[in-house]
């Protein structure tokens, strides 16, 4: 007996883009004969190119727009507001390409290493929309930061805010921008690792003390000009409850600080904002809905205090990238397990795994996939993906129905994989990463090219491809 012939669980079948929009990008959808078309491109045509990052950048960069006409429209100037800006989190999904757009779109961008810096640069960011965080900062990434004359350096700990103004003093730079990374106590998130604003964890400076030091630190040196508060409080978030929190906990500091003549301008709230994975995820709120709350919780919190409101910033990064990218799979083997009392599980085999998604196993992510060069139709089972490499936990999507004549060579769509998939990709088992391919008005071309036996060993000093 089959899994399948327990009960099967309608709502482990992938959702059709007609059936839950939100899970694909805008334009997708399925030809007559039943094949998957991710912006106006056949799926089935790219069987050569598996696995594969099909990137929808018609669809990601509405997804931009639609955050910065959200965000102007909630804090525009009107209501005693004082404007807003949004930054695209570059850690969900970098490239020259990708930073190009959300700056076209009128986004800043939010790095976190040295190389998200200068990609940001070479996409040709304006300098002062760029801003670098990170808890442990080295002296090449400060130094090329200031050098760029970046928009915001969010300082993570004192003792960085001391390193910042060395570096300052020995670049001749006066005035660096800075920014304290609040840790707020407010903690959301789907994961413990993702949540990031409880006080046990390596991030930020504790409210009730450490971060108000820091921006006096700041205040005081000639070197260094505090332009703002910034507040993360985790990733994979549906309810706004603890964004409108935080928001309140950090204009206490605001408060505090503008009371003692130290004027802060700006407070950032991070990113975070949650999106849909599989079906049976609610369909999240959407930019409009998240800035007009954050803009009610923000107003109302400045005036409790008594205080101006200051200009917002938000960090959004999975919910601009993640439903821009599907998966494409090409499957192998296909196996029927027998898992006791008269049971078998399926098991699917595709041609990649944890070194493109490394998600479900890291955090238990759930996913969701569909057939792409043919309808799905029933009779359906119950299956596992499965990735090719060495290790048993090695699960693309845990519980999924797929046709019962799944067969080799068939191709599998995962959706949402643009956040963290390919910015998370492994070469483990010398497993050389799949490219990213731009989809778009029905042409396709590489942004990402994929990576080779030769790129994978090339760092391998006695290696001979
Ligand atoms: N701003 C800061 C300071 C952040 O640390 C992050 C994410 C973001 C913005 C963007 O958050 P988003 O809007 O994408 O949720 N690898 C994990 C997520 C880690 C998030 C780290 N920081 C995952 O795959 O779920």
């Amino acid at each position: 007996m089959h899994i399948e012939s327990a009960a099967i669980d309608p709502a482990l079948r992938c959702p059709e883009p007609d059936e839950r929009p939100d899970l694909w990008p805008r334009q997708t959808t399925r030809t007559d004969e039943g094949t998957l078309v991710i912006g106006g491109v056949e799926a089935s045509s790219l069987a050569e190119d598996t696995p594969v990052y099909l990137w929808d950048t018609t669809d990601f960069a509405g997804r931009a727009r639609k955050w910065k006409a959200a965000m102007d429209e909630a804090f525009g100037c009107g209501y005693g507001l004082s404007g807003a800006q949004v930054h695209y989190a570059a850690k969900a999904f970098m490239c020259v390409r990708a930073a190009r757009l959300a700056a076209e779109a009128g986004l800043g961008i939010d790095t976190a290493s040295e190389a998200e810096l200068v990609a940001a640069l070479s996409a040709g960011v304006e300098p002062g929309l760029i801003g670098l965080h990170g808890n442990n900062k080295s002296v090449g990434e400060i130094d090329r930061a200031i050098e760029a004359g970046i928009g915001r350096i969010i300082v993570d700990s004192l003792s960085e805010i001391d390193l910042v103004a060395a570096r300052a003093r020995e670049l001749g730079a006066r005035e660096v921008p800075l920014m304290v990374r609040v840790t707020s106590g407010v903690h959301a998130g789907g994961h413990d690792y993702i949540a990031t604003a409880h006080e046990d964890q390596k991030f930020g400076l504790a409210l009730s003390g450490p971060a108000r030091d820091a921006a006096q630190a700041i205040a005081a040196d000639p070197h260094l000009r505090l332009v703002g508060l910034h507040s993360h409080i985790g990733s994979q978030i549906f309810s706004l409850d603890g964004f409108a929190e935080a928001a309140a906990r950090l204009l206490d500091l605001l408060a505090d600080l503008a009371a003692e003549g130290i004027a802060v301008p700006e407070v950032d709230l991070g990113g975070g904002y949650g999106i849909a994975y599989t079906g049976a995820d609610p369909v999240p709120p959407g930019p409009n809905e998240i800035a007009n709350e954050l803009a009610r919780a923000v107003k109302e919190a400045a005036d409790a205090r008594g205080i101006a409101v200051p200009r917002i910033s938000i960090e959004p990064g999975r919910s601009i990238a993640g439903p821009s990218q599907v998966m494409l799979y090409t499957v192998g083997t296909i196996k029927r397990q027998p898992i006791g009392e008269g049971l078998t599980r399926t098991y699917v085999s595709i041609d990649g795994g944890m070194s493109d998604n490394i998600r479900p196993a890291l955090y238990g992510a759930a996913y969701t996939a569909t057939l792409a060069n043919r309808r799905p139709a029933g009779p359906w089972e119950r299956c596992r993906v499965v990735g090719k490499h060495c290790e048993s936990g090695d699960i693309v999507v845990h519980d999924v129905i797929l046709p019962a004549d799944i067969r080799r060579g068939d191709l599998l769509a995962v959706p949402a994989v643009g956040a963290y998939g390919h910015s998370m990709a492994s070469n483990y088992n010398m497993a050389a990463r799949p490219g990213v391919l731009e989809v778009a008005a029905g042409e396709w071309g590489w942004v990402v090219r994929p990576e080779t036996i030769e790129d994978v060993l090339a760092r391998d000093v006695e290696a001979h491809a």
